[in-house]
C-alpha cells in the first residue's frame, strides 16, 4: 500500500513497495502522461516531480514517495497553460512526442531553481533528457522563450 499526493489529490495505490512510482502513475492510476524508455534512469521520458525535484520515476520505488507531493505533466497547470507548455507549443517542439512530458518537467524543475537559465545550464541539466527526434535545440529556444 503506498499513500502520497498525485497533482494536488490524495492517492492510495494497493502495490507492493518496490513497485517503480511510473507503473503506479501509469497503471494504476490511468495518468499515461508519463511515459516509458529505457527503465533503468538514463533517458528522461519518466520525468516527474516529487517534493518540486525533477525524479526518475522508473527507478523510484512507489515506497521512498510516501507522503510525498507528486506532480506530472498533467498536473503542471490548469489548462496546460504553464509558461513551457506554451512555448513548446508556440515553436512547435515535438516530432514524434514521446520523450516531450519528461522534457517539459525536467525544464520546470530548471527554471524553478535556475529562472534565466543560460545555454550552459539548460545543456547541464537537460543533457540527460534524451530525445530520439534531435529536437534539442527547439527545447533550449523553448526554455529560453519561457524563461522571459
Ligand atoms: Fe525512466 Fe528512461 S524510462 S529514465
Amino acid at each position: 500500500m503506498a499513500k502520497f499526493i498525485l497533482n494536488g489529490e490524495s492517492m492510495t495505490a494497493d502495490v507492493e513497495s518496490d513497485t517503480p512510482l511510473l507503473w503506479v502513475i501509469r497503471d494504476e492510476l490511468d495518468m499515461t502522461g508519463t511515459k516509458f524508455g529505457c527503465g533503468i534512469g538514463t533517458c528522461g521520458a519518466c520525468t516527474v516531480h516529487v517534493g518540486g525535484r525533477a525524479t526518475r520515476s522508473c527507478i523510484t520505488p512507489v515506497s521512498s514517495v510516501e507522503g510525498a507531493e507528486i506532480t506530472t505533466i498533467e498536473g503542471l497547470s490548469e489548462k496546460d497553460d504553464h509558461p513551457l507548455q506554451i512555448s513548446w507549443k508556440n515553436l512547435q517542439v515535438p516530432q514524434c512526442g514521446y520523450c516531450q512530458s519528461g522534457q517539459i518537467m525536467q525544464a520546470a524543475a530548471l527554471l524553478k531553481d535556475i529562472p534565466k537559465p543560460t545555454d550552459k545550464d539548460i545543456d547541464a541539466v537537460m543533457g540527460g533528457n534524451l530525445c530520439r527526434c534531435m529536437t534539442y535545440v527547439r527545447i533550449r529556444s523553448a526554455i529560453h522563450e519561457a524563461a522571459n
